[in-house]
């Protein structure tokens, strides 16, 4: 989502006047957009913001520097104190006011911040995205989380959750897909609660995903991140009727473990989450699934990490994102006791990611010699390759002519690598055969 606010916000200067750099070096305004997710990402922005201010002291006055996101959110304060000399400071829901706060920072001597969260929403104040040249684009159409995961910092940086209406929602797809957009994927913290008003009353994400099908020229559809216990007859349907929702579910878990479970407040049990791929797999059977873990919530014992090693063994993950507990300062699971040890964490998220690793390893493998329809989305490593994403997001390069750039093609897979694979176009393979 954060590449996402950051394509909109230089959306939104670009009738001002600015344009996007290749570097900070030039730049008249650098706009550090971050993220409190975990700390390691938070204090990242510091050592960051320490080698901007060496080129803003070289820039004599003629650059400004903002931090954007939820550490800006979070943190509003205390960036001020322990890095005066940025000029603004502005969370994820004011961004839309930043041909504003640009003038009064060129106007005033100190720090414009401004992370209230405004009753209007930014999104009716932001112009319509543009297409850029690609051929995917992200569209948010829900943003903020009322879950309250006792670990994570969302609901307090991002603030309650909001739909976009449809018909907003409609009109930024059908301008996309206009611009040569092909591939759209829907965005929210909790995207699969989406309830967007329409002239006929609220819509789910099942039902609007049916709906940006019909789109001329939209072939693909993807949503993350989705909440387990938000997933509805819906959506599931939508899994089982619309070929164009992509067989690839990002369906956080983020234990096998009952107990870890409800201390995290996730509102379902492993087994829950069990039934509920079964369901989805029995709607559309070639789907497959990635996941996030947390490992060394305070309280987890050897046995509940074994529980979250047998869960995944079951499921049979292609992809995953894993982390080490991080205590986030004002969220419930910083001040539980059992904190689970530096190294007690380290191991288990190394004998996770072992695990995870090896069956990307092996879905990829499996991949060979099946057809699968690529978006062709750029050049590649090499001249006359292009660079594609299967249904499945691995990474696909084939030798093919520029031309077939943007369009989705059918690819014979001949090999896996660990991230990526390496295919030929179906159509001369069946020549040479
Ligand atoms: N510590 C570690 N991982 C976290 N996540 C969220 N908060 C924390 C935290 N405090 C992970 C979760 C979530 C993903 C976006 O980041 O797995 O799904
Ligand atoms: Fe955070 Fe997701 Fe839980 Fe919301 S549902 S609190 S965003 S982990």
């Amino acid at each position: 989502m954060n590449v996402y606010d950051s394509e909109r916000m230089a959306d939104i200067l670009a009738p001002v006047g600015y344009e996007i750099t290749e570097g900070p070096d030039d730049a008249d305004l650098v706009i550090l957009n971050t993220c409190h997710i975990r700390e390691k990402a938070a204090e990242k922005v510091y050592s960051d913001l320490g080698r901007l201010r060496l080129i803003k002291d070289g820039r004599e006055g003629t650059m400004l520097l903002a931090v954007a996101g939820c550490v800006a959110q979070a943190e509003g304060e205390e960036i001020l104190s322990r890095a005066p000399y940025v000029d603004m400071i502005f969370g994820p829901q004011t961004y839309h006011r930043l041909p504003e706060m640009v003038a009064r920072a060129h106007r005033q001597a100190g720090t414009v911040l401004d992370t209230d969260f405004p009753p209007e929403s930014k999104f009716d104040h932001l112009p319509a995205p543009s297409a850029g040249g690609r051929t995917s684009a992200f569209l948010t159409i829900q943003e903020g989380c009322d879950k309250f995961c006792t670990f994570c910092v969302v609901p307090y940086t991002r603030g309650s959750e909001f739909s976009r209406p449809v018909a907003q929602v409609m009109d930024d797809a059908r301008g996309l897909a206009v611009g040569g957009i092909r591939e759209i994927t829907l965005l929210g913290q909790n995207v699969n609660n989406y309830h967007g008003a329409a002239a006929d009353g609220e819509w789910s994400m099942g039902r609007l995903a049916a709906e940006l099908a019909g789109i001329e020229g939209i072939q693909r559809i993807r949503y993350t991140t989705s909440y387990p216990a938000d997933v509805d007859e819906e959506l599931i349907a939508a899994h089982r009727d619309v070929p164009e929702l992509m067989p690839y579910l990002h369906l956080p878990v983020q234990s096998g473990s009952d107990k870890v479970l409800s201390a995290m407040n996730r509102r379902h049990s492993a087994d829950d989450y069990r039934r509920l791929v079964d369901q989805l797999r029995a709607a559309r059977p070639d789907l497959a699934l990635s996941s996030d873990f947390i490992v060394g919530f305070p309280g987890e014992t050897d046995r509940d990490f074994q529980d979250t090693m047998d869960l995944v063994a079951e499921i049979e993950f292609v992809g995953a994102y894993s982390f080490k507990y991080s205590p986030r300062p004002g969220t419930p699971a910083a001040a539980m006791g059992g904190q689970v040890d530096k190294t007690e964490k380290k191991n288990r998220l190394a004998a996770l990611q072992d695990l995870l690793n090896a069956q990307q390893r092996a879905f990829n493998e499996s991949c060979v010699g099946r057809t699968m329809a690529v978006l062709l989305d750029g050049p590649g490593r090499h001249p006359g390759q292009l660079l594609g994403r299967s249904p499945y997001m691995q990474a696909v390069h084939v030798d093919a002519p520029a031309r077939m750039s943007g369009e989705v093609v059918d690819l014979k897979i001949e090999t896996a690598h660990p991230n990526s694979l390496a295919a030929v176009l179906a159509a001369d393979e069946r020549v040479v055969a």
